[in-house]
């Protein structure tokens, strides 16, 4: 853990530069816009340690499967999020020395994401060895209203003696996936274009031909005047178009260097339009001007902020650390576009690929349910419904047949592109989340429509893959699960899995009544779907609930707590606290065998089904179980402490929640695991945004009733957020003495707060004292 970041309330900021940290740094300072996305490399030449990082959402590359010992059923490819032409290059010379911050002396640096603002800025000072000296600053961002243009203001201003400047906005399609294959350049660069201060240049991924157009224009400003007399060379390399101008700088001259850049892609438009609708793009933001543009970004932020943002008093470092949260989850997705989805590491970084995971759904999901329009979670939900197809042929690879369907652990297109056996075929518990997503959706809208036209379909294909997923064992007279890996994946291949078979037996009966609701609601609907799916309902009913009904769990009575798998406390049973600092994180120090074979949680496991099931179980069995597990966890995933969090928090466990609050929202802030410079832990970010609000605000929804059950951490003077339930918006603010929830929306709503039930028509608040 470090604490490298000045703390504020809207920015992150750096101050000096350590280019030890700067991976890191490119990683944290990422911006994104849903649509593309770029890490914070910086726009000179730079010949230090970096991982220069240009992505555009759905744009990807599967590259084939590389493992040791191929396993019938493993997916061909490993799907990865393109690493795209670069739009950010602006190479500067000064009488013929490269500023490079890697070899020249830098003074004064400091670089800030502004979050309110959504923008990234950086100046320093650079004193050449040729004795010149400049000041130089840089503003970039990328728009979150016209969401295919990228701009940046590059300020340069003499401190010393004239010199000539050479400045050189470039188009890089020499790019390459950190982690492809045989470092293998993923893109052919078929066409490329320079014309008068534009520049287009074209790349064709190797396989699956998605088509990139990334062009720029520029302007130049001198001492505040738009500038035009300059020389440009317009130079063509094999996969970079660059363009030189030269000008002299007289002592104390500021020139403002205006760099507009667009991309746009197969994916949006025909192939041959991809230019055309560049260059009006390219006009467009040319024609508006740097400030315009960001102006209406701005506000657009400022809207988004309205609606989503938290407040906390008195604590400066976790109101920096949600904002920072919930600003890269926007950042990532904003559910425009029902093919998109959210992955691990956003457009920061190149972990994980890129691909859709679990997260989504068992994290981020809450998030966007109750800081959107319905509509945004229901994409989320779409993006599953449209991949059925897909998940039922994963399944039937892997040897399950009648329309039993097997989401992937990782996706681009609904295909699975996970290639690690433990997790590709056993981290079944997935197929879970996405279940649990559909209740969640329809228990927190009341759109109980989405059930018969899309959810109960894959409800049903997700119910089938269970029943034959399980198996009866002669021996316990009872069903079971083997060979699974559960969400821990310090664990592999282990039987019973308590979360897997809790939430697979759970999808068996939350089936079976979505079934029945079907079915009563909108029969001509159920008829449709029944022939769709081939659904024997008696057999097939008869079945899920015979299994359901007799699973076995594995449990210690003598503790009373539900066992993570068979076999657990054959293991030494450490607390975590008891390892050595030096050790951890222990994937980086230890053997996967050790690993193995430790009881050592790396994230919620037992504790991830009393999150999601905490009304089947009274105070004391959660207490017992998490007062067990908590202490074995060693929360090396970043989805681990904001779990616990809210968990700790419904028991009363106020200090401990704190810490994990503060260790979720700073995982990447604070770099708990060392792994920043991969990439920030985008999908984990949704649950310091639910320890807010489900661990300090107790919001619960039951049966589409809204629940509020505050406490607020003894570091905090104050604190409020925002949600949207039922066609309205509630903000809740809580200080140390009471709780003041108003309708800000435009219906009347009902709800709870402490068992006590309330109305607010809109307009209205309430004030509630705070109950210690
Ligand atoms: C976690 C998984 C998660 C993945 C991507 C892993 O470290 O164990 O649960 O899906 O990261 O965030």
């Amino acid at each position: 853990m470090i604490d490298y970041y000045k703390h504020d309330e809207w920015c992150i900021i750096e101050e000096g530069f350590s280019k030890d940290f700067h991976l890191a740094s490119e990683s944290a300072f990422s911006l994104g816009n849903e649509y593309f996305g770029q890490r914070a490399n910086f726009e000179e030449h730079y010949s230090g340690k970096t991982l220069k990082g240009s992505y555009i959402a759905g744009i990807y590359y599967p590259d084939k499967t590389k493992v040791g010992w191929w396993k019938n059923g493993y997916p061909d490819y490993f799907a990865k999020l393109l690493n795209a032409p670069s739009w950010i290059g602006i190479y500067v010379e000064v009488d013929g020395e490269v500023l490079d911050l890697d070899k020249i002396k830098v003074e004064n640096f400091r670089r800030t994401l502004n979050m309110k603002e959504g923008y990234l800025e950086r100046e320093f000072i650079a004193n050449f060895a040729n004795g010149n000296r400049i000041f130089v600053k840089t503003k970039r961002f990328l728009s979150f209203v016209d969401r295919e243009l990228g701009m940046i203001k590059y300020q340069i201003k003499n401190l010393g003696k004239g010199f000539s400047l050479k400045i050189s906005p470039s188009i890089d399609g020499d790019v390459i996936n950190e982690a492809a294959n045989w470092e293998k350049h993923l893109w052919d660069i078929p066409n490329k274009l320079n014309v008068e201060n534009q520049a287009y240049l074209f790349a064709m991924s190797k396989k699956l031909n998605f088509e990139v157009c990334t062009a720029m224009t520029y302007d130049l400003h001198k001492n505040g005047e738009q500038f035009v007399e300059f020389d440009t060379d317009q130079i063509e390399f094999e996969k970079l178009l660059q363009h030189e101008i030269m000008l002299d700088l007289d002592e104390n001259d500021t020139i403002n260097f205006f760099k507009y850049s667009t991309v746009t892609h197969t994916e949006n438009y025909p192939r041959t339009k991809l230019q055309e609708k560049a260059n009006v793009n390219l006009l467009y933001a040319f024609n508006k001007g740097f400030d315009k543009l960001f102006e209406e970004h701005k506000n657009e932020w400022a809207r988004k902020w309205a609606s989503c943002d938290i407040v906390i008093d008195g604590d400066i470092t976790a109101q920096q650390a949600i904002r920072f949260n919930i600003f890269h989850l926007l950042q990532t997705y904003s559910g425009h576009d029902s093919r998109l989805n959210l992955s691990p590491k956003g457009f920061t970084g190149e972990k994980y690929g890129g691909g859709a995971y679990w997260d989504t759904e068992a994290f981020c999901f809450p998030f966007y349910l109750g800081t959107s329009y319905p509509d945004v979670a229901k994409n989320l939900l779409l993006y599953r419904y449209n991949h059925l197809s897909k998940a039922i042929e994963n399944a039937e690879k892997l040897g399950f047949t009648d329309g039993a369907a097997l989401y992937p652990m990782v996706t681009m297109n609904g295909e699975e592109c996970h290639n690690e056996w433990e997790i590709t075929f056993e981290e079944i518990h997935r197929n879970g989340a996405i279940a649990y997503a559909i209740f969640n959706y329809a228990n927190y809208t009341g759109d109980t429509e989405y059930i018969s036209d899309y959810g109960l379909e894959v409800l049903i294909a997700i119910a089938r893959f269970w029943a034959q997923r399980f198996n009866f064992s002669e021996d316990k007279k009872q069903y079971v699960m083997l060979g699974v890996t559960g969400p821990n994946e310090y664990e592999n291949n282990v039987h019973n899995n308590w979360y897997t078979s809790k939430i697979a037996q759970w999808c068996l009966i939350y089936t079976g009544k979505q079934i029945e609701f079907v079915k009563t609601k909108t029969p001509e609907k159920y008829k449709q779907l029944v022939s769709k799916t081939n659904f024997d309902e008696s057999s097939e009913l008869a079945n899920w609930s015979e299994i359901a009904s007799n699973v076995y769990f594995p449990e210690d009575k003598k503790r009373g707590v539900f066992l993570q798998q068979d076999g657990f406390l054959d293991k030494e049973l450490k607390n975590a606290n008891e390892l050595d600092e030096s050790e951890r994180p222990i994937n980086q120090h230890w053997s996967w065998d050790r690993i193995l074979r430790s009881c050592f949680i790396k994230q919620a496991d037992v504790l991830q089904g009393l999150y999601f099931f905490e009304d089947e179980y009274d105070k004391d069995t959660l207490k017992r179980n998490f007062d067990f597990y908590e202490p074995m966890t060693v929360h090396e995933s970043s989805l681990s402490p904001s779990l616990h969090a809210v968990l700790a928090n419904s028991l009363g466990y106020t200090q401990k929640a704190y810490e994990m609050f503060l260790r979720s929202s700073r995982y990447d802030l604070d770099d708990f695991n060392n792994e920043l410079h991969e990439g920030c832990h985008i999908t984990s970010m949704a649950g310091s945004w639910l320890v807010i609000i489900e661990g300090f605000g107790g919001r619960r929804v039951r049966n589409n009733k809204l629940y509020l059950n505050p406490a607020i951490p003894e570091q905090w003077k104050s604190y409020s957020f925002n949600f949207n339930f039922k066609q309205t918006i509630l903000k809740v603010a809580v200080d140390k003495s009471k709780v003041i929830v108003e309708n800000q929306g435009i219906s009347p709503i009902g709800f709870y707060v402490y068992d006590k039930d309330f109305h607010l028509e809109p307009g209205e608040n309430t004030e509630v004292k705070l109950r210690k």
